[in-house]
């Protein structure tokens, strides 16, 4: 099985560029393979991989449901697995999958169970998963993700933003999706930033602050022109950090 990283947290706080970064780290290492969910449907984590997608889950879903009859000598459950199949970007090393925009209430409902079981089939083919999560975690409620090994819970430097932190956690705990550790990421960090002054907003989360992110000038400068952070230099403040905290969750 592999081992289930997820990112979660309020929008705009960095989880895409983190997810991004920690799919890098991840390809990085000789011989493994990495599969990059994107469960944000307002989520740009092929353009940060530098990947295009033509189909999202969202998409097959929706033709699965409107779909009259199968192609011939097909089951739902073969139709369901060959089209998550199409939706799947697959390149060396890394491969990507999108959840997409669900087009109305419910569309997650009809084959969720087919396809979970054909994405827990999927997965094991892989090393680990890296799941960009959006911030209301409605795949994880669903339980269209499977477990999790670990939660990293994102926030900007603000007293808001660890409070914002905490309710994501808090949502986290209640879910039934199993999640195995949490760790809170204090991202895009500046020189002054008082971190001491969070220490007790920080504390009430219950979260361990498994490391901090700084603001990075490249990064912002990578995203207007919509280039991959796969191109950040290695030396790069962001990439250094990220690097850092995978090697502290045990990547
Ligand atoms: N370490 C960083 N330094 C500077 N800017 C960052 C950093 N991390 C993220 N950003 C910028 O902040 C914005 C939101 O980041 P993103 O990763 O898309 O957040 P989310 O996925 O949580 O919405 C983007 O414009 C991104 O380029
Ligand atoms: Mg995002």
């Amino acid at each position: 099985m592999p081992f289930v990283l997820a990112v979660a947290g309020k929008g705009g706080t960095g989880k895409t560029t983190l997810a991004a970064l920690f799919v890098r780290y991840l390809a990085e290492r000789p011989g493994k393979a990495v599969l990059a969910v994107d469960a944000d449907p307002n989520s740009n984590l092929h353009e940060a991989l530098g990947l295009e997608v033509d189909q999202t889950i969202a998409d097959l879903l929706e033709e699965t449901k409107a779909v009259g009859p199968l192609p011939a000598g097909m089951t739902r459950s073969q139709y369901v697995q060959y089209k998550l199949q199409a939706a799947l970007v697959e390149t060396d090393r890394v491969d990507l999958l999108s959840m997409g925009t669900p087009e109305g209430p419910g569309c997650y409902c009809y084959p969720n169970d087919l396809l979970r079981g054909h994405m827990a089939e999927l997965a094991k083919a892989y090393d680990y998963l890296v799941i960009d999560n959006e911030a209301g975690l409605e795949h994880l409620s669903r339980r269209v993700a499977q477990d999790i090994d670990y939660m990293v819970v994102t926030s900007d430097a603000t007293a808001r933003g660890i409070r914002s932190a905490g309710r994501v956690a808090e949502l986290v705990r209640s879910l039934k999706t199993k999640v195995g550790r949490m760790g809170l990421v204090v991202t895009r960090v500046r020189a002054g930033d008082e971190l001491d002054v969070l220490r007790e907003e920080i504390a009430r989360t219950g979260l361990e602050v498994v490391g901090t992110v700084p603001y990075d000038e490249d990064v912002v400068r990578f995203d207007l022109e919509g280039r991959a952070l796969a191109e950040l230099a290695p030396g790069s403040p962001a990439v250094q950090a990220v690097y850092e905290i995978a090697r502290k969750i045990g990547l």
